[in-house]
């Protein structure tokens, strides 16, 4: 490969989930990464989670690792997240004021202590109360002038954020930091918590073929030919759609 590129991707059921391919990307990344070429990991999972998955899955350390859904940034795992960016994000956010709206909710299951941080807040809620539990929370906090937004993944996940979080807002922020250009980056993702990645900007994305509804609808209604929806699944997909965009 000729010009450095930034590879981001999501990990549970993405770059993570088929680990003969993934040991063959990793391979590929590595290798990239001695012409220049930066690895970013952006997951749901804090810093906590990350590392337990660490344990499970064929993973190396990336140049970046973006964290808890775009709410912290890590360009250490032995530091503290990026401060700059935290900042950025108290912006009309009170996590008290969020976590006494949704106490009136029973449908919300509270995740793990470790999921939940001073920028995230996150439930376990079915799709068949998400129907009307999301316009209602919506709405309750709004009028509590929270700027929050609401990421509902998987049928099954809710993250309550502060309205500039989210794992495109970090990419724009550590693509900027890094120095590449939309056009040299590419951001992989199969569920709902991905969709801020494809909708950053122009940059290159690859959807893998085992991608949930909320992915795939979102990239019905967004057609371009930045966008590739492999047929594969999880890394075996991200091979398939470097392949695609011609990088290999
Ligand atoms: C990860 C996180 C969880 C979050 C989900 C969707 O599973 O651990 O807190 O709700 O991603 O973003
Ligand atoms: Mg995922």
């Amino acid at each position: 490969m000729v010009e450095p590129i930034l590879f981001v991707t999501d990990l549970d059921h993405t770059l993570v989930g088929d680990d003969f391919a993934h040991e063959q990307l990793n391979e590929w990344l590595l290798q990239a990464r001695e012409t220049g070429s930066k690895v970013v990991y952006s997951t749901g999972r804090s810093l906590i989670r990350y590392q337990e998955l660490a344990t499970e899955a064929p993973l190396f350390e990336p140049d970046l690792l973006i964290a808890s859904v775009g709410t912290a940034i890590y360009s250490r795992l032995d530091e503290l997240p990026n401060v700059e960016w935290q900042q950025k994000l108290t912006a009309g956010w009170d996590v008290d004021r969020v976590m006494a709206v949704t106490a009136h909710f029973s449908d919300l299951v509270p995740q793990a202590d470790s999921e939940q941080s001073a920028f995230k807040v996150s439930f376990f809620l079915t799709e068949e109360a998400a129907i009307w539990v999301l316009p209602q929370l919506e709405t309750l906090l709004k009028q509590q002038n929270l700027e929050i937004q609401l990421i509902y993944s998987s049928g099954r996940d809710l993250d309550i954020l502060p309205r500039h979080a989210n794992k495109g807002s970090a990419l724009t922020f550590v693509r900027q930091t890094l120095g590449f250009a939309p056009e040299q980056t590419i951001v992989c993702g199969d569920s709902g918590n991905d969709i801020a990645l494809f909708a950053a900007g122009s940059e290159l994305g690859i959807i893998v073929g085992n991608a949930q509804p909320e992915l795939l609808s979102w990239h019905r209604d967004h057609p371009t030919p930045n966008h590739y929806l492999a047929k594969a699944h999880c890394a075996a997909g991200l091979l398939e759609g470097l392949q695609y965009f011609g990088f290999r």
